[in-house]
């Protein structure tokens, strides 16, 4: 297959893309510093990316922001920020990618386990991870020609809480969890959010 990433360069896309690699497939890796490049919270950006690459099976987004901050001090730049980028950014990769996606192919968007899992300081986060679910749950009705939408939840990624300084030990490393976006390509489910092994909230022992 052919298949775009968006945040190739990225803790999670760089290992998304090796894995495709890896498994034969043929990947077109873009950020805002690759060539093609795009910015997808910059509306021709997409356009122009589009234009270049032509028709492809999968369009993998695993990139945007979304504050980290306690209610309390959450600012309208900040609002803006985590709708801008992390949700219509994703919103418009798919919006403006279905003429280029292929028959029987998938966008794969990425949210994050805090939609399930808040912690304090995360409702821009939380809110943006829920919308993108509720995106991909409705707009795989719309979707034609065995076309498919996902959302992947990871979960906190091991170099990430590293990098964080936090403890890594109970979080997979990228290489992990780069195999639900593969599991999400090749797959078949439609609308629904997929979960790296062993950490889906919804199968959380009580
Ligand atoms: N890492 C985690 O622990 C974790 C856990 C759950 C969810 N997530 C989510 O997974 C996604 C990726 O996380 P990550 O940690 O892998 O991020 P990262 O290491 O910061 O990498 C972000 C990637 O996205 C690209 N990018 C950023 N803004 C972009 C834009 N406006 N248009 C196009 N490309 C853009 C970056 O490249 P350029 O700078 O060149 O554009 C880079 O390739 C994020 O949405 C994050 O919220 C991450």
């Amino acid at each position: 297959m052919k298949i775009v990433v968006i945040g190739a360069s990225g803790t999670i896309g760089k290992a998304v893309v090796q894995l495709l690699k890896e498994k034969g497939h043929e990947v077109v890796g873009a950020s805002r510093s690759s060539e093609p490049s795009v910015d997808f919270t910059d509306s021709s950006s997409i356009d122009r990316f589009y234009e270049t690459i032509g028709e492809v099976d999968a369009i993998v987004t695993a990139a945007g922001d979304a504050a980290f901050v306690a209610l309390e001090k959450l600012d309208d730049a900040q609002i803006q920020l985590s709708l801008h980028s992390k949700l219509m950014g994703q919103i418009n990769m798919v919006r403006k990618g279905l003429s280029k996606l292929r028959p029987n192919g998938a966008f794969v968007i990425t949210g994050g386990i805090l939609a399930y899992t808040p912690w304090p300081q995360t409702s821009m986060i939380t809110m943006v991870n829920l919308g993108l679910e509720g995106f991909a749950k409705a707009a795989a009705l719309d979707l034609t020609e065995g076309r498919r939408i996902v959302v992947v939840h990871p979960p906190w990624v091991a170099e990430t809480a590293t990098a964080l300084g936090m403890d890594a030990t109970p979080w997979p490393n990228a290489a992990k969890v780069a195999e639900a976006y593969l599991a999400a390509v090749e797959g078949n489910q439609n609308g629904v959010p997929v979960f790296v092994e062993g950490y889906d909230p919804t199968q959380a022992v009580q």
